[in-house]
């Protein structure tokens, strides 16, 4: 077990990528605190690991306020004493063409994409600091680097993030602190929508990633644990894309 006796923290843990990661660290010995607001969602990650045996509780947490981040952080200090992971997963995206974006449509997405992994990550850090070791894995995006129409606020925000997790990696080295971020491609999630009722757009994403196939929320898990994990101690501010292959896939998606 690659996360005995460690204490992680998952927002966005009530579904998709984030629900996948709660539940493969509580696998590996993790006790995990699953952030969410869909109380509904988070308490069913937490049956899901109970189920064989993991440990957890969930947190309602709005990731675009910082006085409920430092709750999180709280929460989790009086259950267990300490946070050595954290991992942001939570995210909300809406497609809107650039000239009809409203000011409250750009707010609401980078309020919680962008600025709840800073008010999370800054939560977290100050109990990391001061234990001298924490691992902060931030889920980004590789529309940090690939546009899509309609997204502009989702990519501005998941590109900032990479900015972020450099920064962050740079200021936190000297307490111990490894930062790093991991890019997902499409996954089959609610939140990839595009990829709902729409067969044929799934069939062109498959069919123009090399691995031949839509990623899954688990494809995300392996890298996150060994991100968390004393494996990857010697590595900060790295960004390691999961996409099948689709972003270096010269005749691929976008290119
Ligand atoms: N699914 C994809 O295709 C894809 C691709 C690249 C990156 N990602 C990234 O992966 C992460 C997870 O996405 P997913 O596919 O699992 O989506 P998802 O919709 O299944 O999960 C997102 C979670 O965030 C929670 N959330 C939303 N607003 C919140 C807030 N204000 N405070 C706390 N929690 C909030 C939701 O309730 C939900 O549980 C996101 O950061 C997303 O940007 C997803």
């Amino acid at each position: 077990m690659r996360l005995r006796d460690k204490v992680a923290i998952v927002t966005g843990g009530a579904s998709g990528i984030g629900r996948a990661i709660a539940v493969g660290f509580a696998r590996e010995g993790a006790a995990v605190v699953v952030a969410d607001i869909n109380m509904m969602g988070a308490a069913e990650t937490v049956s899901q690991l109970e189920a064989f045996g993991g440990r957890g509780f969930a947190v309602e947490t709005d990731v675009s306020s910082k006085e409920q981040t430092d709750n999180m952080v709280k929460v989790a200090m009086d259950h267990f004493g300490h946070v050595d992971i954290l991992v942001t997963s939570a995210a909300v995206l809406e497609e809107v063409p650039v000239q009809d974006i409203t000011v409250e449509q750009w707010d609401n997405i980078i309020d919680v994409t962008l600025n709840g992994v800073l008010y999370s990550a800054q939560s977290a850090i100050k109990v990391m600091k001061e234990q001298g070791c924490g691992k902060v894995v931030i889920i980004s995006s590789i529309a940090a680097f690939r546009g899509r129409a309609g997204q502009q606020a989702y990519c501005a925000a998941e590109g900032s993030l990479t900015g972020l997790a450099a920064n962050l990696a740079v200021q936190m080295g000297e307490y111990g602190i490894c930062v790093n971020s991991i890019a997902p491609g499409i996954i089959d999630t609610d939140f990839a929508e595009s990829l709902k009722d729409n067969p044929e757009y799934r069939e062109f994403r498959r069919a123009h990633t090399p691995l031949r196939r839509i990623g899954k929320p688990e494809d995300i898990v392996g890298p996150a644990i060994f991100l968390a994990s004393s494996d990857s101690d010697f590595i900060t501010g790295e960004t390691i894309v999961v996409d099948g292959g689709i972003s270096i896939y010269t005749n691929g998606y976008g290119l």
